[in-house]
């Protein structure tokens, strides 16, 4: 037999033609005498009819028939009787009555039933990932992220960027999580590592004159893992040389134009709004803003300096901050119970509490607005845009911890009460980050993306003097408080790469032998660069609508970096060992 069509191929214009489907049993129902069979394959489904009486063969087959059984079947397409048609289906007003039938495989009863609600947990799930898979909901996803792939490549390529693709067997670049290694046979006792990203070697392209790179690559990091990662992921990573910064973002935002077209249908407006990072900080208190949320952040320090209110007196007189953001429209909505959750909210972020004041007719109420006298009580009112209904909050603590603590507030007390939709696609710029950051454990400077980023040129005179407040020309772009993609522009010049290294603490010899190629490479004009890498799976996950990275990707691991299919990792026998000449020490 010769398949004509796929399961979600036929319409009424078909009726009469003889056809052939092949596809798997969704479901079997067998009433009065007749069989009916939903047969799908990976386009959808198409009910077949087998009626026993009409052939004894055809009716032999038709009851060995069960769920996930592969089966082809010949027939004549049919209108379905009426009242029977089902507007759900694409193919819902015909049916298929089969005059053969062959069984080209059978199934072992599935461990959970292959339908969109899946009905088994996620390990199951993952255990059984190909059955999993032919949910339709599944791989609706694997067709977009194929179309979401087809669409960066031919965009990318229009813009004359090459797809070149770069080692996996390499030396570790630092991206801040842990390297996998693979050990060396042919060099005992070494090691490579499986690339975080292929930064330095996008870099070594545009040295090389490549001008526009990009890969669609698998990236590979050892990190404690959280809901939206996983130790192997994909990036699509991009570099282009010449081409500076306000040069390059309306670029990535015209990429991301197509893919939301291309994927979902929607038009997105363009130019993306633009934030500093100081700015991001200030106004939602994290550099992740989901702005979907219009609440900002006012800084309220001034108007309280001199207050007796001891709570926010002791936070001032320690050199802290007072926060607060507007909830408008939210005064109803926060009863006493509401209120101390919320105190909750924010405890683990060393915060003590929150305070809050609502505006009714009667004026600002609680004890917050005793402590505001004269005109300070009208500038708070002004400041945050308080009308009668709304609750202002405030957080008074040191800067870090107000500054996450009233971040947090805002935006798990704006989703809660506001639930934004998923299908509003709010995206930013979030520019100017911080170069260097301190890490208290190491007792140094450390890169807040990674130490090949470009220092502001306007606060290079800071790398060496005060190397904390140099900004540098690194942007994220956040879309619905997840960042998808990071880049900045990079060190062309050897010197500054040195200087940069220096903040780091890193020696001249550490330098050389970590990245001695890439100051050899950038002794050999480079010319100037920058790049972004985007997260393809958080993309997937934003532009699908998937609610976990796992069902974004054919093959995931646990949040516990395990394939529970393949059962990887797992242990090698003793001669694969030898032969590495590596001893397993006992746990
Ligand atoms: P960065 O480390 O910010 O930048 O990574 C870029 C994007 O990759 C995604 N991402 C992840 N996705 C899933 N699981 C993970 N474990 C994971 N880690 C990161 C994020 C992130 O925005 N070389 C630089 C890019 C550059 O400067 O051009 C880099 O890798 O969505």
């Amino acid at each position: 037999m010769k398949r004509t069509h796929h399961c979600n191929a036929l319409r009424e214009t078909d009726i009469g033609q003889t056809v052939t489907l092949m596809g798997w049993v969704a479901t079997r129902r067998d009433l009065g005498g007749l069989l009916f069979i939903d047969l799908r394959d990976r386009e959808g489904i198409t009910q077949v009819v087998i009626n026993p009486d009409t052939d004894p063969i055809l009716g032999a087959i038709g009851h060995q028939i069960r769920s996930e059984y592969v089966v082809a079947v010949t027939g004549v397409v049919e209108q379905r009787p009426k009242g029977n048609d089902n507007p759900q289906l694409a193919t819902g007003a015909i049916e298929v009555l089969v005059r053969r039938c062959e069984i080209l495989n059978a199934s072992k009863t599935p461990p959970f039933a292959i339908a969109d609600e899946a009905n088994a947990s996620e390990e199951t799930r993952l255990k059984y990932r190909f059955l999993d898979l032919r949910r339709p909901v599944l791989q609706r996803v694997l067709r977009q992220r194929h179309e979401a792939a087809q669409c960066v490549r031919h965009y990318l390529s229009n813009h004359e960027f090459l797809e070149v693709e770069t080692p996996v067997l390499t030396k570790s670049t630092p991206e801040g999580a842990r390297d996998y290694l693979v050990p060396s046979r042919i060099y005992p006792g070494r090691f490579f590592a499986l690339p975080q990203s292929p930064q330095l070697f996008k870099q070594l392209l545009m040295v090389a004159g490549c001008d526009r790179y990009f890969q669609i690559v698998k990236c590979y990091r050892d990190e404690d893992l959280r809901a939206d990662r996983q130790p192997e992921f994909t990036q699509i990573d991009i570099e282009l040389s010449f081409t500076p910064r306000d040069e390059f973002l309306p670029i990535v935002e015209g990429l991301v134009t197509a893919l939301w077209k291309t994927v979902r249908g929607v038009d997105l407006v363009t130019p993306f709004p633009r934030l500093t990072y100081a700015e991001a900080m200030a106004s939602y208190g994290t550099d992740m803003p989901d702005r979907r949320i219009p609440w900002e952040i006012v800084d309220c320090t001034e108007l309280f300096r001199g207050t007796e209110f001891r709570a926010i007196a002791e936070v001032l007189a320690a050199k802290g901050v007072v926060k607060a953001f507007n909830a408008r429209g939210q005064a109803a909505a926060c009863s006493r119970k509401v209120t101390d959750q919320l105190a909750e909210l924010v405890k683990p972020f060393g915060a003590k509490g929150v305070l809050t004041t609502r505006l009714d007719d009667a004026g600002l109420q609680g004890v917050l607005a005793k402590h505001l006298t004269g005109d300070r009580r009208a500038e708070f009112i002004r400041a945050l845009d308080l009308k009668s209904g709304d609750i202002a909050m405030v957080i008074a603590d040191s800067l870090p911890v107000a500054t996450a603590a009233i971040g947090a507030l805002r935006v798990q007390f704006g989703r809660q009460q506001l639930a934004p939709a998923a299908d509003v696609f709010s995206f930013c710029w979030v520019l100017d980050f911080p170069l260097l950051q301190w890490d208290p454990t190491t007792n140094r400077h450390v890169s807040v993306h990674h130490p090949f980023t470009a220092p502001h040129p306007d606060d290079l005179h800071l790398l060496g003097a005060d190397p904390a407040r140099c900004r540098s020309l690194a942007y994220d772009l956040v879309l619905n408080a997840s960042e998808i993609a990071g880049g900045s522009i990079r060190i062309h010049s050897a010197e500054i790469q040195q200087q940069v290294f220096a903040a780091l603490q890193i020696t001249p010899e550490a330098a050389k032998e970590k990245f001695g190629f890439l100051l050899e490479a950038l002794a050999y004009g480079a010319p100037p660069h920058g790049g972004i890498a985007f997260g393809f799976d958080r993309l997937m996950m934003l532009l699908a609508g998937a609610e976990s990275i796992r069902d974004v990707i054919a093959f995931p691991k646990t949040a516990k970096a395990y394939d529970l299919m393949v059962d990887a990792p797992n242990t090698v026998s003793p001669e694969q060992l030898a032969e590495l000449g590596i001893k397993i020490l006992k746990q």
